[in-house]
């Protein structure tokens, strides 16, 4: 079995990790993030990700989406570039040299239709950078549990319960989820993500973090596609694997604490929390 050390993650260790902007920087020196969302009917997943993903600090981002989701991406992001699938209500193939970006997340409203199915599978077998996988990616390789070691080392999973159970198995209490999170971080080297109150973080190393922000008002759909989007956003900056998924799921929660004391936990929304980003002392006070 693994070797254990837990830790919380407060504003202590947030500011260890950071790393401030240098007055001399462009827009080349923050990465390239593309984001692999969306399908007819859950388009709002992959603006939800991919409006997050630039509020998380990225140079670029571009959007991956099917055909009839190009106009509702561009009008309600318009700072984010967008490719186009050649289906035009699900996500199919990518036709483009994926070198240009420096972080790849996918999940959020694709659905599992076949053609999306073997399209995940070519792109885990041809792409070898750490991904963010959320969502019908993750119910995709829980249908296909063999793929689980195509996964790059360094990539990053962000299941809820339920998808956790389908990856992962039922039944288990929350220390037999956690230790199970341990042992399948450390034998596939990639980072799993348990979301939830306190959510769990499990890396490759053997260590696992408790986040201390976040609250019940972040319980409403969509607020898993922004999590993927900061995710995939702060990795695209260079930030290891480990401090992209620490600092994001860190972030994530306190953009949830500000919208609460702003709106209440009742009315909040997922979009209230992409707002919510956007507070200086967000990761230093
Ligand atoms: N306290 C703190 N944080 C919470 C709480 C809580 N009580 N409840 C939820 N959250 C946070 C989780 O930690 C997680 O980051 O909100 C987020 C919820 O993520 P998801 O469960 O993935 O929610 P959602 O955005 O609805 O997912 C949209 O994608 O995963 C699929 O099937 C899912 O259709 C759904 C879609
Ligand atoms: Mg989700």
């Amino acid at each position: 079995s693994v070797e254990t050390t837990f830790e919380l993650v407060d504003q202590q260790f947030i500011s260890s990790i950071i790393k401030l902007r240098k007055a001399f920087s462009h827009k080349g020196n923050f990465g390239h993030a593309l984001i692999i969302a969306g399908s007819y009917g859950k388009m709002g997943a992959a603006v939800l990700s991919t409006k997050a993903c630039l509020q998380s600090g990225a140079g670029l981002v571009t959007a991956h989406v099917p055909a009839k989701g190009v106009e509702i991406m561009q009008i309600s992001a318009p700072e984010a570039m967008c490719r186009i699938d050649t289906q035009s209500e699900i996500i199919s193939n990518i036709d483009y040299d994926l070198k240009p970006y420096t972080s790849i997340g996918i999940g959020p409203g694709i659905g599992k239709e076949k053609m999306t199915t073997s399209f995940l599978y070519q792109l885990l077998k041809d792409y070898q950078k750490p991904m963010v996988i959320d969502a019908d990616a993750l119910n995709i390789l829980s249908e296909n549990p063999d793929w689980l070691s195509l996964l790059p080392p360094g990539s990053i999973l962000t299941p809820h319960p339920k998808e956790y159970a389908r990856l992962f198995g039922n039944d288990m209490n929350d220390l037999e989820k956690i230790n199970t999170a341990l042992q399948k971080a450390h034998d596939l080297k990639i980072i799993i993500i348990l979301k939830g109150h306190h959510t769990f973080i499990a890396t490759p190393d053997g260590k696992g973090y408790f986040n201390t922000t976040g609250n019940a008002g972040m319980a409403k759909g969509g607020s898993g596609d922004v999590l993927t989007g900061i995710i995939t956003g702060i990795l695209a900056q260079g930030y290891k694997p480990n401090e992209a998924a620490i600092l994001g799921v860190y972030m994530h929660g306190a953009a949830g604490d500000n919208a609460a004391a702003k709106y209440g936990m009742i009315s909040m929304t997922a979009t209230d929390l992409i707002e919510a980003l956007k507070t200086p002392d967000l990761l230093t006070k």
